[in-house]
C-alpha cells in the first residue's frame, strides 16, 4: 500500500499519454505555436504498461488515461488492453474531448476500458467551436452516443465554467441530467495552462472565475438535493434534481479544495511522477524505466513528497511551468 505522510492511501494513477491534442481549448493551450514534447521523451506503450505494473504492486487499483487528448495516441487500444490485464487493476477509465470517440468507443470497451469522462464546455455549436478553437459539437454527440452504445458507463461530462463565456449555460447542462443517466460535473476554472490572454472577445484572467457557490446559486430553481456520487468517487460534491436520471457535481479545486481526500499520483506525458497537480515537484521515472531500475522505489518517493494541500489562488498563474495537457487534468 502507498500511504503518504498525511495518512492518505494512494490508489489512483492518472496518466497523461501525450501532450498533443486535436483541439485548443482557450483555458488549456494557446491557439497557435504550441511546442510539443519530442516523441522520444514520451514513454512508449510498453513502458507505460510496465510503470502501471509497478504501481499495481504498490496498491494502485484505478488508472485514468488523459492527455492532451488520449485518443490521438496511435497505440491507445494497445495501452488500454495492456493496463486492463494487469493484476490488481480494477478500473481503467479515460478523459477525452470525444472528437475521435465515435469509432473508438467499441474497440476501447473491448480492450477493457470501463468508462469515459467527456470534456464538454458548451451545448451551442458556434460557442463550442470558439472555446475549443475548431471543435465540432456534432462529433461530440456522436461520440457520446457511441460510448453509451458500448456501455462505457457511468458517463460523466466535465464542464469548466467560465464567467462571460459559458456560465449562462449552467441550467442547460443541468437539464441534460433529467432525461439522461449522465453525471455532469461543473469545474472551477484554474489559472493553469493558458492563464494569459485568450484573445479578442474572451474574459481576462481576473474576470473568468466562478465559484461553485455561485454555480449552485445559478441553479437554485432546480431544487438540487444531495446525492451519492456515482462510481469513481472523485472530488465532486454531488446533487440530483428530484427524479432526474443523472446527477450534478461541483468540483472546486480553488474555493473548497479537496486535498484532504487526495488519493492520486500523476504521470506526465514525459514520464515524470507528480504528487500534486499544482506543486511542481516531480520524480523522473523515465530514466529508471529505461535503465531497468526498480520503479516502485520512485513511486515511494513521489508518495512521500505529497504535500498536505496546495495554495492555488484564483487569478495567479501557478508556479508550474506545465499545463494540464502535459500533467494530465
Ligand atoms: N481549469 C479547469 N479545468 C481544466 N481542464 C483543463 N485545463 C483546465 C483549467 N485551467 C480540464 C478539462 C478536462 C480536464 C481533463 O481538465 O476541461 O475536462
Ligand atoms: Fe485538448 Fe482537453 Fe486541452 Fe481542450 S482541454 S485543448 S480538449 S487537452
Amino acid at each position: 500500500m502507498f500511504i503518504d505522510p498525511f495518512g492518505r492511501a494512494v490508489n489512483y494513477l492518472r496518466i497523461s499519454l501525450t501532450d498533443r491534442c486535436n483541439l485548443r481549448c482557450v483555458y488549456c493551450m494557446p491557439g497557435e505555436g504550441v511546442q510539443w514534447q519530442p516523441r522520444a521523451d514520451q514513454l512508449s506503450a510498453a513502458e507505460i504498461v510496465r510503470v502501471v505494473e509497478a504501481a499495481a504492486e504498490g496498491g494502485v487499483s484505478r488508472v485514468r488515461l488523459t492527455g492532451g487528448e488520449p485518443l490521438v495516441h496511435p497505440h491507445i487500444i494497445e495501452i488500454v488492453r495492456g493496463i486492463a490485464s494487469i493484476k490488481g487493476i480494477e478500473e481503467v477509465s479515460l478523459t477525452t474531448n470525444a472528437m475521435l470517440l465515435e469509432s473508438l468507443a467499441q474497440p476501447l470497451a473491448d480492450a477493457g476500458l470501463k468508462r469515459v469522462n467527456i470534456s464538454l464546455d458548451s451545448l451551442d455549436a458556434a460557442k463550442f467551436k470558439r472555446i475549443t478553437r475548431g471543435g465540432d459539437l456534432t462529433r461530440v454527440w456522436k461520440g457520446i452516443a457511441a460510448a453509451e452504445h458500448a456501455h462505457l458507463s457511468p458517463l460523466k461530462l466535465n464542464t469548466v465554467i467560465v464567467s462571460g463565456l459559458n456560465a449562462d449555460e449552467l441550467p442547460a447542462f443541468a437539464r441534460l441530467t433529467m432525461e439522461n443517466n449522465w453525471h455532469v460535473r461543473f469545474i472551477e476554472v484554474m489559472p493553469i495552462g493558458n492563464a494569459q490572454d485568450w484573445g479578442e472577445g474572451f474574459p481576462s484572467l481576473g474576470e473568468r472565475y466562478v465559484s461553485v457557490q455561485e454555480m449552485r446559486s445559478a441553479l437554485a430553481t432546480f431544487d438540487l438535493r444531495p446525492a451519492t456520487s456515482p462510481q469513481g468517487n472523485g472530488p465532486a460534491r454531488t446533487y440530483r434534481i428530484p427524479n432526474a436520471l443523472g446527477t450534478i457535481g461541483f468540483i472546486s479545486p480553488l474555493g473548497e479544495h479537496f486535498c484532504q481526500h487526495c488519493n492520486r499520483l500523476r504521470l506526465t506525458s514525459d514520464g515524470k511522477l507528480r504528487s500534486c497537480l499544482v506543486i511542481p515537484a516531480e520524480v523522473s521515472l523515465r530514466d529508471a524505466v529505461r535503465s531497468g531500475k526498480s520503479i516502485e522505489e520512485f513511486f515511494q518517493q513521489a508518495v512521500a513528497q505529497k504535500p498536505e494541500h496546495h495554495d492555488m489562488l484564483i487569478a495567479v498563474p501557478t508556479g508550474s511551468q506545465r499545463g494540464m495537457s502535459q500533467i494530465g487534468g
